[in-house]
């Protein structure tokens, strides 16, 4: 049977529209998963909106809307986004979802009977953007470290979450699991945040409304944290549908933004280990897109919306950009000038014009015909090199790697193509070789590159001739040479990526 592969993105909060910094995570998350279909694995991709606590109240308060509402219009909002983008997600979770709560109860229900949680008072800083305590020796000049703004003096008698007895589990966990948590940096952070000792958490609210109901005390409402890390749950059936539940769970890839390792590298798998079942088999860690050097954020107003950018570069070029130039795990500053280059070089210069020229000649000196690739091309060699190692750095989540591997198969076939010149030569069995063996690696092409830029890679094959789509082939079988039979119409078209002028 086919390998589960569960794939996750952060759910998102909805008292802000979607930026690219939502969108970064989303499309690593999209091409990994798309790369994982190619594989045949059994992919399940989810993503979502987090729509409870006190954040997303204020946020209807001050857009004069019922949180309700809020959440409809935000929710909408980030699905319109993923659609722009061409983000094919399995399943897209709202934890105001019925489904939702019901898992949320079930999970620390099992938590409660299995005594982790208990009833205490709580007086504490409290950050309202964050949705988190802070202790005073967190503040920066008496402000919160992430927002810089004022934090708010909140006592309330909460549950507690018994965090202070999973030190050890959690340590035994990553011991046994040296790739849990990647990359290795972010491994260690969390190791020092477990070594360092940890307190129990307050997990429930009474002074909101505005959250999923504690079961077994209706006067509390869980602490928005605490159910939205359980949305991974919910959408593969915990609490509902065991069978499923089992299926996914637990190998699952949750991809975080370095803002939230705590929630998810600390308190998220002591939850599970609370409730009785076992931590996710990974999660992977990536660093900020960073807008002029600062996280892009509602507070500090430096949004850019995907859509800006799709206008600019179209789905491929936008999406294209955060996989190869961002190596994941590390900040990248996001930079206009930096994507028209980029765009430029590799997708108009490179790609562009390898499948142009080939077209024209073939128009030329093949009447429009694609000749068969020849066995011994030495374009064969260079692409089983390509595959392994773009396989090897998607396998790793290293985008940024695996692009770059595929990136030298074009920039060979094109040399191939100059050393070769078959726009100058008399129609014949040697410009037949080199034209077929190039149309042979746009081919190979077209599939290996479809996770980043599935736009352009579904025309490319039509262009090719060739029936289907590159998203339903199959890896590593259709990397394999000799894929590409001959005697199809190669069809010119225009330009697949029209050169940018620089800003
Ligand atoms: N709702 C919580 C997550 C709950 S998960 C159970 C949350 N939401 S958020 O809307 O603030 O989005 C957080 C995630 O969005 C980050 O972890 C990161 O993946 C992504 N990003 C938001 N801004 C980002 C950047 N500037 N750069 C990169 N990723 C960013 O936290």
């Amino acid at each position: 049977m086919a390998r589960p592969f569960y794939l996750t993105t952060p759910i998102y909060y909805v008292n802000d529209v979607p930026h690219i910094g939502h969108a970064y995570t989303t499309i690593v998350v999209d091409a990994l998963s798309r790369w994982h279909r190619l594989l045949g694995d059994d992919v399940f991709f989810l993503t979502g909106t987090d729509e409870h606590g006190l954040k997303i109240v204020r946020a209807a308060e001050a857009n004069g809307v019922s949180p309700l509402e809020q959440a409809d219009r935000t929710s909408e909002r980030f699905k319109q986004a993923w659609r722009q983008l061409d983000i094919r997600y399995d399943d897209f979770i709202r934890t105001t979802e019925p489904r939702h709560a019901a898992a949320v109860g079930a999970l620390l229900q099992a938590i409660y009977d299995n005594g982790h949680i208990e009833l205490d008072s709580y007086e504490g800083l409290y950050c309202v953007a964050c949705e988190a305590y802070y202790l005073e020796s967190d503040l920066v000049d008496g402000l919160c470290p992430v927002h810089r703004r004022p934090v708010e003096v909140f006592k309330e008698e909460n549950y507690f979450f018994r965090l202070s007895r999973f030190q050890r589990p959690l340590l035994e966990w990553l011991d046994a699991h040296p790739e849990a948590i990647r990359p290795e940096a972010k491994r260690n952070e969390a190791l020092g945040l477990i070594r360092g000792g940890l307190s129990d958490i307050s997990i429930s609210r009474t002074s909101i409304s505005w959250g999923v109901p504690v079961p077994w005390d209706e006067g509390h409402v869980f602490y928005v944290w605490y159910d939205a890390l359980v949305n991974y749950a919910t959408a593969i059936g915990y609490g509902d549908d065991p069978e499923r539940f089992e299926r996914w769970w637990p190998a699952v890839h949750h991809v975080i933004g370095k803002d939230i390792l705590r929630f998810h590298c600390v308190y998220w798998p002591a939850m599970l280990l609370a409730a009785g079942l076992a931590p996710p088999f990974r999660i992977q860690v990536h660093g900020y897109l960073l807008v002029s050097g600062e996280k892009m954020s509602k507070t500090a107003f430096n949004h850019i919306a995907p859509a800006d950018l799709v206008a600019d570069f179209g789905v491929d070029g936008t999406r294209y950009h955060f996989l190869r130039d961002i190596p994941l795990g590390a900040d990248g500053d996001f930079s206009y000038e930096g994507m028209v280059a980029r765009f430029n070089a590799d997708l108009a210069n490179n790609l562009g014009n390898l499948v142009s020229r080939v077209a024209t000649v073939v128009g030329k000196k093949c009447g429009g015909t694609g000749p068969a690739p020849a066995s011994d091309s030495p374009l064969a060699a260079v692409a089983a090199d390509a595959y392994r190692d773009a396989a090897d750095a998607w396998e790793r989540m290293a985008t940024h790697e695996a692009l770059d591997a595929t990136w030298r198969l074009v920039r060979e076939a094109n040399a191939h193509l100059e050393a070769n010149e078959p726009w100058k030569a008399e129609p014949g069995p040697a410009v037949d070789a080199v034209l077929g063996s190039t149309l042979e690696v746009l081919r190979i092409i077209a599939v290996m590159a479809s996770p980043a830029i599935p736009v352009a890679c579904a025309e490319l094959w039509r262009r090719l001739g060739l029936d289907g789509r590159p998203d339903e082939q199959r890896l590593p079988e259709a990397a394999r040479w000799g894929g590409y039979p001959g005697g199809l119409p190669v069809d010119k078209g225009p330009p697949l990526f029209p050169r940018l002028q620089p800003a």
